[in-house]
């Protein structure tokens, strides 16, 4: 589905993404780990075409997409759910998932959208800005579904989310997965990427360095905090 070999993106001078080489097969979730400031939101910027790389390859179902404009990404069948979740304040919790459909949605139609995600039922005539953080989360996500995307890229949905809020997030991200849904999770927390993740990452410096599946992950997970993770 989607398949990442060397791909390079500078800001300016500063040379970010330095060879990154990621494969994430159809209907799978990956999740990337990295500290601060390492490049993991510059990796699903770059494939969503906010910036645009400047060496490397990003196929989406075998066509080459580095470089496109988002729109154009967009229509390819991805989808963003950015760091900080930038959801309209002034918008009620309905308009804000409407603004995001192009055509009527057929996977993700708003009534289902409402079903997955029970809190923003009860919300949903709510404006934006009433919303605590793990409703703005799913808000974000619910967006970023009534496009029917194929491929959906979340950064840091966790951050500063309550754990009682976390764990219903991995139950959200499970549950697209089992619909068929390919998911690209950018996280620092790590017991939320094990607990929802097919395959984990660990990005150092613009280059995947680590790469397991949950079970080795776990049984390394202690050397893998401490060489990669730690500050
Ligand atoms: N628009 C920009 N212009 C210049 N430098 C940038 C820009 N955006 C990010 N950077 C720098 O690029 C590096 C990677 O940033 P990026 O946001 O990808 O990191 P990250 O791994 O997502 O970190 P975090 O965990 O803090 O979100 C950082 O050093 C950051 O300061
Ligand atoms: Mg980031």
């Amino acid at each position: 589905m989607l398949s990442i070999r060397g791909l390079n993106t500078h800001y300016g001078s500063s040379h970010i993404l330095q060879g990154v080489d990621l494969a994430l097969p159809r209907g799978t979730t990956a999740a990337v780990l990295g500290r601060n400031g390492v490049g993991k939101s510059t990796t699903v910027k770059s494939i969503m075409g906010l910036v645009s790389p400047s060496g490397g390859a990003i196929a989406l179902d075998g066509i080459e997409i580095a470089g496109w404009q988002p729109h154009r990404v967009a229509r390819a069948g991805v989808a963003y759910v950015p760091e900080g979740r930038l959801i309209f304040p002034d918008l009620t919790v309905i308009e804000n998932i409407l603004v995001a459909e192009r055509t009527p949605a057929r996977d993700w139609p708003i009534s289902r959208l409402l079903e997955l995600f029970p809190s923003l039922q009860a919300r949903r005539t709510n404006k934006g800005s009433q919303l605590s953080g793990g409703e703005q989360q799913m808000l974000a996500i619910a967006r970023a579904l009534v496009s029917d995307p194929k491929l959906l890229l979340l950064d840091e949905p966790s951050q500063g989310l309550a754990p009682l809020v976390v764990r219903e997030l991995a139950r959200i991200i499970r549950l697209l997965r089992d619909a068929g849904v390919t998911i690209l999770l950018i996280e620092q927390n790590m017991k939320l990427a094990e607990a929802v993740a097919d395959e984990l990452h660990i990005m150092v410096k613009g280059r995947i360095v680590y790469s397991a599946d949950p079970h080795r992950f776990r049984a390394e997970e202690e050397q893998v905090r401490t060489r990669y993770l730690t500050v």
